[in-house]
């Protein structure tokens, strides 16, 4: 049977006086403890085996109250009051006198007059007279001051006088009552069974080193047992942000799935960020309030080529059959310097570099918008991007890396639905379900035409860019996205990790 020492030694305990009921204080002596939690955890846990019988008793214990303590310092009021009397000649003891005595509070005449009474005395046109037989009085008082006296040690309801406890429970503060529950442990048939071999305490191994193990003593120790489920503290040593460590899933997850990853710079031009992607130059999103702009460099001048080839591509469609947006392109505009508002200028400069070699890349980066910071949005995030440009890629292509993509961040509920953006045409939304909700994560699609044909693609292009931090918020079950970047240290612990 598995037996810890204090288990051994409660029973060792026990069994020199197998017949006893034992009690707290006996056991603490002859254990030679000095914390009761030791008889009472070892003593559980052997009731739970069956060794040990543990016998609970309520008892109302007896101590002084306010006006008890003050009796056991000063005398009951009855004896100061008898001890005055007494002391005073025949005739002389009056009502008056005693008053004025100070023998007792002012508030205590009253009382105190019942209470002598109650001995015997006798109170005749004010002057108060001794009973015949004083001995009798004297010697209840004195019982009475020996009640008090035991009630100041603490005393057993059973161990009083049960007369003696009606009078003094009717009388005011002086004895309080307490519920106390006593224990006593004794043996059971198969705790008294126990041999003094099966007793005897035991080197418990509670770590294993490797000198410990290179000797001979392991060979007649017990070994604490290993508890996995037991609580224990969180290591707090350095690790990754939790955005660190999701951006690091993300990406070998694309990689996993055979892409190659991309970068690009923070600073660029609407050119590259807008008019590449067939954003018209007057289009809303461009205006000030939604984009950087900066004022240096206020300009970054943009190859004459590529420039010709957006004017003419905005203005009237180029040779791809499409109107254009008309009107007159600005290449001023074009060149004007800003901080990158989406990743989708990285995939579009990589497809201009490589137009003729198919390929599937993404990229993780942060982007720019002038966002008023709140629960759901900030001015700075990132996003995940991505293409794949190949002969026959195609919308289904596309939806389905994009399902593949969330499966295996844990969201395998994906759904898309029909959106717009300028430079795709299909363009999607996609949707993943979180606790029994949509959530919109991203947006995706084929590059239009006006797009690619610039670049000199040569196959179709699938696209997607999402937020990362929105996937974030999923991730971690937030709903500030502030908290990702406020560095509260106790959150950060606090952080699965990803
Ligand atoms: N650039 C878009 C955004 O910022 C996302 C997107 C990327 C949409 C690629 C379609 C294709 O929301």
């Amino acid at each position: 049977m598995e037996m810890s020492n204090n288990e051994r030694r409660l029973l060792s305990a026990l069994q020199s006086e197998m017949d006893r009921e034992w009690n707290l204080s006996a056991l603490l002596t002859t254990c030679e403890w000095s914390d009761q939690a030791h008889v009472a955890g070892a003593g559980l846990s052997l009731a739970e085996k069956g060794l040990v019988q543990i016998d609970e008793r309520k008892s109302t214990v007896f101590s002084l109250g306010p006006e008890g303590e003050a009796a056991h310092q000063d005398g009951l009021l009855e004896k100061r009051l008898w001890n005055w009397l007494a002391s005073q000649d025949d005739g002389g003891r009056s009502m008056r006198d005693l008053q004025a005595s100070g023998v007792a509070a002012k508030h205590e005449y009253g009382p105190g007059v019942g209470l002598l009474k109650g001995l015997g005395c006798e109170l005749i046109q004010g002057s108060f007279e001794l009973p015949d037989d004083s001995k009798a009085a004297e010697s209840a008082i004195e019982a009475r001051t020996a009640f008090v006296a035991a009630c100041a040690e603490g005393a057993n309801a059973e161990d009083l006088d049960a007369e003696m406890l009606a009078m003094f429970q009717k009388r005011k503060g002086l004895i309080e009552p307490t519920e106390s529950v006593s224990r006593t442990w004794s043996l059971t048939m198969d705790g008294r069974a126990l041999t003094s071999d099966e007793l005897s305490e035991r080197m418990q191994v509670v770590e294993i080193t490797p000198d410990f193990l290179q000797g001979e003593d392991w060979r007649g120790a017990d070994f604490k047992a290993y508890d996995v489920n037991l609580e224990a503290p969180t290591p707090a040593g350095g690790r990754s942000h939790p955005m660190q460590a999701l951006i690091e899933r993300i990406r070998s997850i694309f990689l996993e799935m055979g892409f190659d990853e991309i970068e690009g710079d923070f600073v660029t031009t609407a050119g590259w960020n807008m008019d590449a992607l067939f954003i018209p130059q007057d289009h809303p999103a461009r205006e000030m309030q939604d984009t950087f702009y900066l004022s240096n460099p206020s300009s970054i001048s943009i190859d004459e080529k590529h420039l010709q080839d957006w004017a003419e591509i905005h203005e009237h469609g180029g040779e791809t059959g499409s109107t254009g947006w008309g009107g007159q392109y600005s290449k001023d505009e074009s060149q004007k310097g800003l901080l990158r508002t989406h990743t989708t200028v990285n995939t579009v400069r990589y497809l201009a570099e490589t137009p003729d070699e198919p390929c599937r890349v993404f990229g993780i980066g942060r982007v720019f918008r002038k966002e008023s910071i709140d629960r759901t949005h900030l001015p700075e995030f990132h996003q995940i991007e991505g293409i794949i440009m190949e002969p026959g890629a195609s919308l289904p292509m596309l939806v389905t890396t994009l399902k593949t993509f969330y499966e295996k961040m844990g969201y395998p509920e994906v759904r898309v639905r029909p959106a717009y953006f300028p430079y795709t045409e299909p363009s999607l939304e996609v949707e993943v379900k979180w606790r029994g909700q949509w959530l919109e994560l991203g947006g995706a699609g084929i590059f239009r035409p006006e797009v690619t044909e610039p670049l000199g693609c040569k196959w179709p292009v699938c696209a997607w860019g999402m937020g990362l931090e929105r996937l974030a918020m999923l991730v971690l079950g937030l709903d500030d996205i502030r908290q990702l970047y406020i560095s509260d240290l106790e959150w950060l612990r606090d952080q699965p990790l990803l």
